[in-house]
């Protein structure tokens, strides 16, 4: 049985943070679920990490598809969620209600991320209402970022505060079911959090948040392009897979790999 946004919900109410890591494979979203993480975002992130774009705008949905579909496979107890890339949900509530059905349909994710605040309440509200389940994403929104112009921290003047909290809220009112909050300055986050009955995940938005997402290439170390100030390297695996690369270049280079161990042999003769 896969965690559902109920539980996701209860966490908040019991008190207990939440743990929500990005995967796009079957690997990798076997290792996150085997690990204890229960929501898992495939995120457009992989625009930039798995498919070297250099921003997420060039993201397709049906890479987004192809990506859901094997960490769904990698999966059988984590909550997956699907991130709507840009452009595929912005046009009209047909446009969107397409795009998030795709998801769960084809994808087999059981909800769907999009960006924006009030703007998109109606949005959120109409795929609610049609049996999606939507998680919000506030702050620093990286298909805007020419919009706003970079990835900057956002929240720090009082009106940027004022239009977040109205956003939040606008989103919970039309039925999200969790907020992701980017890049937002600690106070303002933590205010969202207290007001808000669903729970807000942070990246980049400090502590007081309900719980915590990280871009697993980040938190690995395996994306070295950059590495963002909110990122905890957890791991070297960049200097881990390099390394043992480099071994295995030198062993064949000097006929050290394979051995007897790695080959196989006939039967023996028979009579
Ligand atoms: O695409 C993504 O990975 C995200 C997270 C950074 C929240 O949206």
């Amino acid at each position: 049985m896969r965690t559902t946004i109920r539980d996701i919900m209860q966490m908040k109410k019991r008190g207990q943070s939440i743990p929500m890591l990005t995967s796009y494979d079957y690997t990798s979203a076997k290792l996150v679920e085997a690990a204890g993480v229960p929501i898992i975002l495939v995120g457009d992130s992989l625009g930039q990490v798995v498919l070297g774009y250099g921003s997420t705008i060039p993201v397709t949905l049906d890479e987004m598809l192809h990506h859901t579909k094997a960490v769904v496979r990698g999966t059988s107890r984590a909550l997956v969620v699907t991130d709507l890339p840009f452009m595929t949900y912005h046009l009209d509530d047909k446009q969107a209600l397409h795009s998030a059905g795709r998801c769960l349909q084809e994808g087999g994710a059981q909800a769907v991320k999009l960006e924006g605040g009030a703007v998109m309440a109606p949005t959120a509200r109409r795929l609610t209402q049609n049996g999606i389940p939507v998680m919000g994403h506030l702050g620093l929104t990286p298909q805007s970022v020419n919009q706003l112009g970079g990835y900057r921290v956002q929240g720090k003047s009082r009106d940027e505060a004022d239009r977040l909290m109205s956003d939040a809220v606008a989103l919970e009112e039309a039925g999200a079911f969790c907020l992701v909050l980017e890049l937002v300055v600690e106070p303002v986050a933590r205010a969202i959090t207290e007001r808000l009955t669903i729970p807000t995940i942070g990246i980049g938005a400090g502590p007081s948040c309900d719980g915590q997402v990280q871009v697993l290439h980040d938190m690995l170390g395996l994306y070295t392009d950059f590495v963002p100030k909110h990122a905890k390297l957890y791991a070297d695996l960049a200097g881990v897979i390099r390394s043992a690369v480099e071994q295995y270049v030198h062993e064949v280079q000097e006929h050290e790999f394979p051995t007897a161990k790695e080959s196989f042999g006939m039967e023996p003769a028979g009579r």
